[in-house]
């Protein structure tokens, strides 16, 4: 059966002090913590990546890195590539987040690359998708999400698929403190089930882990995460105080 996973997004906050004393501190909180329900992550900054690995357990808190290049190595100047971020100890890759998509313009194609080079570095994959306020309002919220899975992921092994994860993140709902009810949440979330049983069977579809993201918090994250094809979550914001991505890692 597919895992619950909660992972944080730090995005770009935190010197590296503040994001080791920030891992520590999650760290500590789950190796205390009894019968948590599901699998932590901490998806930091490149330049923490090294110095926090040191100060958790892997084997109970997870490290992600929030992108990674669509090369593995050459003349990129100021990109990381995902050898790189494997070389480091971490174990995940957030790709496709909607700030990297429409302030960086990275393109499905783009990311195809970016996915295939992470699985090739041994690194498992957050992939992000979600629409527009506009798109939304537009009625195209399966035909956007249906068009950035397939297109970046659509191409992999089932084998493969057993290292995706998918967020979904509706962007109007991304730091603002708007949080997707939790039956729309389920809606979109069912309908992506539904997409990676016609690719891959219902049994892959059944054991996908789909997270949540867009303004979670403790006080949400109970209600988002009893839906059926809800997952857990992937957590900006909150995930920058311990005791609130704690709440939200309890909500199991
Ligand atoms: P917030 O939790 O701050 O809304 O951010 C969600 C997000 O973008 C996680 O990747």
């Amino acid at each position: 059966m597919r895992k619950n996973i909660v992972a944080g997004n730090w995005k770009m906050n935190t010197t590296v002090p503040e994001g080791v004393e920030l891992a520590k501190a999650v760290n500590e909180a789950v190796a205390n913590a009894n019968g948590i329900k599901c699998d932590v992550v901490i998806g930091v900054p490149f330049t923490h990546l090294t110095a926090v690995k040191q100060v958790i357990d892997i084997n109970k808190v997870g490290l992600a890195a929030e992108n990674c290049a669509d090369h593995n190595s050459g003349a990129y100047t100021g990109e990381v590539s995902a050898p790189m971020v494997a070389s480091t100890g971490a174990n995940y890759v957030i790709l496709g987040h909607s700030e990297r998509r429409g302030y960086y313009n990275e393109t499905a194609q783009m990311l195809k690359t970016k996915v295939d080079l992470a699985l090739e570095a041994g690194l498992k994959v957050i992939f992000c998708c979600g629409e527009s306020l506009e798109e939304r309002e537009a009625g195209k919220v399966e035909d956007i999400i249906k068009a950035e899975i397939s297109e970046s992921l659509f191409h992999l092994t089932t084998e493969q698929w057993s290292n995706i994860v998918i967020a979904y993140e509706p962007i109007w709902a991304i730091g603002t403190g708007k949080t997707a009810t939790s039956d729309q949440a389920e809606e979109v979330h069912a309908f992506i089930r539904g997409l990676v049983a016609q690719q891959y069977g219902q049994q892959v579809a059944d054991d996908t882990t789909i997270l949540y993201g867009g303004s979670c918090k403790p006080s949400n994250a109970p209600e988002l995460f009893a839906k059926p094809d809800i997952d857990g979550g992937l957590i900006g914001g909150a995930s920058l105080k311990a005791a609130d991505f704690m709440g939200i890692v309890t909500a199991f």
